[in-house]
């Protein structure tokens, strides 16, 4: 499509609101694990790289480590474990209901090892979104370092994109690349991608705070116009750069 083209017929066109102007956004991230990425993200809203707050903290797992992070910040959090619930839906249920008590203006997934219900997708449709450590389209799913290494790529990395209801497959606003060195292993290859993540989510999550980012149905725009192909990370992008005309 080209820049301010229409969307061609049959592809989904729905411009989901920008998030308002109004002041710091507020953000409720989901984890599962560890919460580096959470980390990434808590940082950046304190030092001013997001315009945002982080105002809830939801794990899946009563046990999950990137919890600390929210109890040093004093961030309040909470656990919706999911072995509570008979199946997907009542799971999904709460969790919702969670969510919306703190009234996000966005969700933001960071290491949360939940499918999710179609119904959950629709609800926060344009408002969630995901990082997935490859570049996609490639390497949907898990394992995607053991999968790139076996394919003999050169060049991996981390991909954050708008949830929807196919799983990795909502549309991509922002990319990291990192090279793959002869001698890694998925170890080494993993943590040269999540250092790399932890510089591109806070720059997604930031652009889409300060409103220049939104979805389109499934597509992204940036700036106004419609993205052909997802905003790379790189030092200037995380600052003045603008997105139209990288499209
Ligand atoms: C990251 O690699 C992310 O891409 C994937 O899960 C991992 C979460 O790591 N979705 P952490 O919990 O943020 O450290």
């Amino acid at each position: 499509m080209k820049a301010g083209g229409d969307a061609p017929a049959g592809e989904d066109s729905r411009r989901y609101p920008a998030l308002s102007d109004a002041g710091e956004k507020r953000l409720v991230v989901l984890i599962s694990g560890r919460g580096s990425n959470l980390n990434a993200l808590i940082e950046a809203c304190s030092n001013g790289r997001i315009d945002g707050q982080v105002v809830r903290v939801i794990s899946n797992r009563p046990q999950a480590r990137g919890l600390d992070f929210a109890r040093q910040s004093r961030i309040p959090y909470a656990v919706v474990d999911h072995r509570e619930y008979p199946d997907r839906e009542g799971f999904d249920h709460a969790l919702a209901e969670v969510i919306e008590a703190s009234a996000p203006d966005l969700i933001v997934l960071a290491g949360f090892m939940r499918v999710l219900t179609d119904a959950f997708v629709a609800r926060f449709a344009g408002r969630m979104v995901n990082i997935h450590p490859s570049l996609l389209p490639d390497f949907r799913g898990l394992d995607t370092h053991a999968r790139a290494l076996a394919a003999g790529i050169e060049v991996h990395g981390a991909s954050v994109h708008f949830v929807t209801a196919e799983l990795d497959g909502g549309p991509v606003l922002m990319q990291a690349r990192v090279p793959v060195h002869p001698d890694d292993d998925p170890e080494t290859l993993a943590a040269r991608v999540r250092a790399a993540e932890h510089r591109l989510y806070p720059a997604a999550v930031g652009l889409i705070c300060s409103g220049r980012i939104q979805a389109t149905g499934n597509k992204v725009c940036c700036d106004g116009r419609p993205l052909e192909r997802p905003l790379l990370l790189d030092d200037t992008m995380e600052t003045t750069k603008r997105c139209a005309g990288q499209a």
